[in-house]
């Protein structure tokens, strides 16, 4: 029997996400509360009565959404809201992940 190439295609793409897992990052709330500050993202957003107005306050997004979903947020705010109004902003996955990890606590 011939295996197909689609299946080397497989083995190979397999192999090289052992190697380079997507998100290796290890969160950390307490860098996301202070990148939360220093980022600008307390400017838009409050968190317990205190920050700006622009944007949703952030209380209880632990409870609304996951970690997958926040990442997604801040590398493309356009994706799920193609008219909104939040910046894409400078940021690593790192800081990324610190982000949504503070943010998952609020619940
Ligand atoms: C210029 C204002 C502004 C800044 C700065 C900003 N945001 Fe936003 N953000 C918004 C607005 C407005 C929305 C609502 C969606 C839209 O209109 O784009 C939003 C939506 C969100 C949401 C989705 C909330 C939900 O559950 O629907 C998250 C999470 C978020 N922002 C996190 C952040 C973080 C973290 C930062 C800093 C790295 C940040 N934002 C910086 C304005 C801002």
């Amino acid at each position: 029997m011939k295996t197909p190439y689609w299946f080397f295609v497989l083995l190979l793409s397999g192999g090289l996400v052992c190697f380079f897992p997507s998100s290796p990052v290890q969160a950390n709330a307490v860098k996301g509360a202070a990148l939360f500050q220093n980022k600008g993202c307390i400017g838009c957003h409050a968190v317990r009565e205190q920050g700006g107005e622009v944007g949703p306050h952030l209380d209880g997004e632990g409870t609304r959404r996951t970690r997958p979903w926040i990442v997604q947020q801040l590398t493309d705010p356009k994706i799920y809201k193609p008219d909104g109004i939040m910046p894409k902003l400078i940021l690593s996955d790192q800081e990324r992940n610190d982000l949504a990890d503070y943010l998952l606590t609020l619940k």
